[in-house]
């Protein structure tokens, strides 16, 4: 398929044919030579040419005559036409992606949450970002922080990167994963590294039914189970029991490939729920975001039973950027966000790996609340990694937030949301959902970026920090003897 550069090309050309001598021959040139050839053979071809006029053949190949003939002006209204169509093209489809298309924001580590340190000045972009990244990174004290792997689900990969027959690299806890789809559908995900020799499966690795072909020397490796089941140069009796790669417990749900993870190898204590709208298909996705962050993985989720901060990091409108040394700025003091919240642990004993935030935003324009605009919350913390926060709209209605947290090296973590709507939500107002989310949650990153884990917080005697110790209290659940503790000499410094 040509591009619509190509196209675009093309048809400045098809318009540019009115202004010269061309366009007058082209019954001579091109439709009469056909006719005669479909006629009477290629044997007619020079009496069809010989019959030309030699002032015509003169003008097209003659370059001067060629150029005094042409019809500038003809050639500036094509140029006219095809700009106007090119800009019309650019114009629908910006609109259409606008208006239609679902969000994805991106923002890697380094891309926010960081600022500029004097002497960084000579560094261009891309150097500058990383020296930054890896200067913040080693001068921080990190704190005397908790097991950096707690127990539970978390999010390998969204279900829509991983088609059948596909297989991705992908790091989660430390480790390197080959997470692939195999011929009938299901995803499995296997320990990266073959145990022949030692090449990762996920790269060049093919799939082959239900198993996943190194890419080096052709082992096959089951997804369900990770045993070698075939090896091209060898016969099956031959295959030993130790020519296996571990396979973890994965399950799909909600658009995420999760994965299981417990210190103490225990088997699934729970499962992520089920959202009955997705299931059915009555809500549809709006959009993503993801952001990399450079924390503790406690430290995301506890800011969910941070209330006091609320008012101070998400309170000023979100025009006013991400910058918290500019966010409280007087020309944006006309309106703010007002939250209101509280957290608590579920009280089934089923569902101790629950957490609860109800939350409740209103916007104040010029010291006046608009109710119609309010927004009601609860988030769901399932665990460690998983959010299901559902809003209700007075305009709107219903929809959802799902926010996945992986943990990829100790102090690395992946964040990402889906937003959900149901189908009287325009997708434009859900993409704004998610881009405001997105907004706040960089605002958090500035913080969670740079600061440090206190273990024991100064709190004061008030509702919102002991919130905090009662969060921390349940987070403790999911970690275990022998969850992974800080290597403080193995913590990368640079990326
Ligand atoms: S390294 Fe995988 S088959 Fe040899
Ligand atoms: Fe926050």
């Amino acid at each position: 398929m040509p591009s619509t550069t190509g196209l675009i090309v093309i048809l400045f050309f098809v318009l540019c044919l009115g202004a010269t001598p061309l366009d007058s021959y082209i019954l001579e040139l091109v439709v009469e030579p056909m006719y005669e050839i479909s006629k009477n053979g290629f044997s007619s071809l020079s009496h069809v040419f010989s019959n030309l006029s030699s002032t015509k053949w003169l003008v097209i190949f003659n370059p001067t005559a060629f150029l005094v003939s042409i019809r500038w002006e003809k050639i500036f209204n094509a140029g006219i036409w095809t700009l106007a169509i090119y800009f019309s093209i650019k114009a629908i489809r910006f609109l259409k992606s606008f208006f239609f298309d679902p969000i994805n924001r991106v923002r890697l580590l380094g891309d926010v949450g960081y600022v500029e340190e004097l002497g960084s000045g000579n560094l261009d972009g891309c150097q500058k970002k990383a020296a930054l990244v890896a200067a913040v990174m080693k001068r921080r004290k990190t704190g005397d922080v908790p097991p950096v792997y707690p127990n539970g689900w978390f999010s390998l990969l969204e279900s829509r990167d991983l088609k059948c027959g596909d297989a991705r690299s992908v790091s989660c806890l430390g480790k390197n994963i080959a997470v692939f789809r195999a011929e009938d559908g299901r995803a499995h995900a296997l320990h990266a590294y073959c145990p022949h020799m030692g090449a990762n499966l996920a790269v060049g690795g093919v799939v082959k039914k239900n198993c996943l072909e190194c890419p080096f020397h052709g082992w096959q490796f089951r997804g369900d189970d990770g045993k070698c089941v075939h090896v091209p140069y060898c016969e099956d009796k031959h295959i030993t029991e130790q020519a296996k790669v571990e396979s973890y417990c994965i399950l799909e749900r909600n658009g995420f490939i999760m994965m299981w993870h417990h210190a103490e190898g225990c088997d699934p204590l729970w499962e992520p729920p089920i959202i009955e709208e997705l299931e059915n298909k009555s809500w549809r996705y709006g959009g993503r975001s993801e952001h990399i962050i450079n924390a503790h993985i406690e430290e995301i989720p506890e800011n969910g039973a941070d209330v006091a901060h609320l008012g101070q990091v998400h309170g000023p409108i979100m025009t006013a950027g991400i910058d918290l040394a500019r966010t409280q700025n007087k020309w944006w003091s006309f309106t703010r966000h007002d939250w209101a919240g509280c957290w608590n642990q579920n009280p089934d004993p089923e569902l101790k790996h629950v957490g609860i935030l109800d939350l409740h935003h209103k916007l104040i324009l010029f010291g006046k609340h608009f109710p119609v605009l309010d927004l009601k919350v609860q988030a769901q913390q399932i665990g460690p990694g998983l959010v299901h926060l559902m809003f209700d709209s007075p305009m709107f209605g219903k929809g959802a937030y799902i926010q996945t947290l992986t943990p990829i090296e100790p102090l690395v973590q992946r964040v990402v949301h889906h937003i959900y709507v149901n189908n009287f939500f325009p997708t434009i107002v859900a993409k704004f959902f998610l881009f405001a989310e997105a907004l706040m949650v960089e605002r958090d990153i500035m913080i969670w970026n740079n600061k440090q884990y206190i273990s024991k917080p100064l709190f004061l005697k008030s509702k919102e920090d002991s919130l905090i110790g009662r969060h921390r209290r349940w987070y403790s659940q999911f970690y275990s003897e022998h969850s992974p503790r800080l290597d403080t000499s193995s913590v990368k410094m640079d990326w």
